[in-house]
């Protein structure tokens, strides 16, 4: 067992790898390729979702890989279209159909989209398919202290998971400890920055340089220790591996402290505000 792939233990009693895989824009051969590489270099947390459009490329390559069902956690999110309370049982049914599933571990609302003010029926409906037992674990995705207080107010069920955006240039300190205090896990996406990554700051570099890593195994190694879940997504097989590789070095409090500091006021990757930002 690795520090990345070691059980992270969710409020609800489950666990959940500790580094997961992201698929957001792997379509069709591609995405075959690059899950059914991941499950062989060691992941065991997917990351997709009805918007990606490759639920049954990660069917595929489960099926593909010959990983036994039970050891992988497949994690999907309903989009805004589904919000409705119908809507999110009908969304949901039709993604275990695509990834040839019994039941989703970890099943979040994509988006909160405050406008339509129906995230939280979208919640009452994830805690029936909980209770159905076609999702394991509810979750959410991009909500902040208020859309979490709604929908556990509503339902005295909280959220497992909270996968929101987070990465040097954006690290969510407000968010984190909200997370923490709830003890929901934060999940973070574009974990690395993605076209933004930090790798040539000079406190990224000097930090690789002195545990002889990679920048990206730096960044990875950032989140591990500040409580976060990363999902990271790699096309390329070597670096799908070193995203893995976590174990044998530890950032020191300085460096740790030095590659938050690359906080940005407005660090955000598209403005995705999830008090503004909406995704149908
Ligand atoms: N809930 C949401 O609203 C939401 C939004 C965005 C993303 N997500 C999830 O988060 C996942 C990850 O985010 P992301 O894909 O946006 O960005 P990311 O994981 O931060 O970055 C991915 C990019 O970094 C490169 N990369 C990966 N490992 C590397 C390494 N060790 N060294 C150098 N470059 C490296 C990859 O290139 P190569 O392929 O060439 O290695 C890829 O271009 C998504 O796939 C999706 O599952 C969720």
């Amino acid at each position: 067992m690795t520090l990345a792939t070691s059980p992270r233990e969710l409020n609800d009693g489950t666990t959940i790898p500790a580094v997961g895989f992201g698929t957001a824009g792997l379509r069709g051969d591609d995405a075959v390729e690059a899950v059914t590489a991941a499950l062989e270099n060691g992941y065991r947390l997917i990351d997709t979702a009805v918007n990606y459009g490759n639920e049954t490329e990660v069917s595929e390559a489960i099926r593909r890989s010959g990983v036994p069902r039970e050891e992988i956690v497949v994690t999907s999110k309903i989009p805004g279209r589904h919000h409705a309370y119908d809507d999110a049982i009908a969304s949901t049914r039709e993604s275990l159909e695509r990834l040839g599933l019994e039941r989703i571990d970890v099943h979040l609302i994509h988006w909160p989209n405050p406008s339509q003010q129906k995230f939280h029926e979208t919640w009452r409906a994830l805690v029936q398919l909980r209770d159905d037992g076609l999702v394991r674990s509810p979750g959410v995705s991009n909500f902040t202290q208020a859309h979490l207080a709604r929908v556990i107010d509503d339902t005295g069920v909280r959220p497992v998971i909270n996968q929101i955006e987070l990465h040097p240039y954006f690290p969510q300190e407000e968010m984190r400890r909200v997370d923490a205090d709830l003890a929901i896990v934060t999940e973070s996406w574009s974990p690395m920055g993605k076209r933004q990554a930090p790798f040539a700051e000079p406190v990224v570099k000097a930090a690789a340089e002195a545990h002889g890593v990679t920048p990206g195994q730096v960044v990875l190694r950032w989140q591990l220790q500040l409580g976060n879940l990363p999902i990271p997504l790699s096309r390329n097989p070597e670096r799908q591996r070193e995203n893995l590789d976590l174990d044998g070095f530890e950032l020191t409090a300085d460096e740790m402290a030095a590659i938050t500091g690359l906080a940005r006021p407005d660090g955000r990757l598209f403005g995705g505000n999830p008090d503004t930002h909406e995704e149908m």
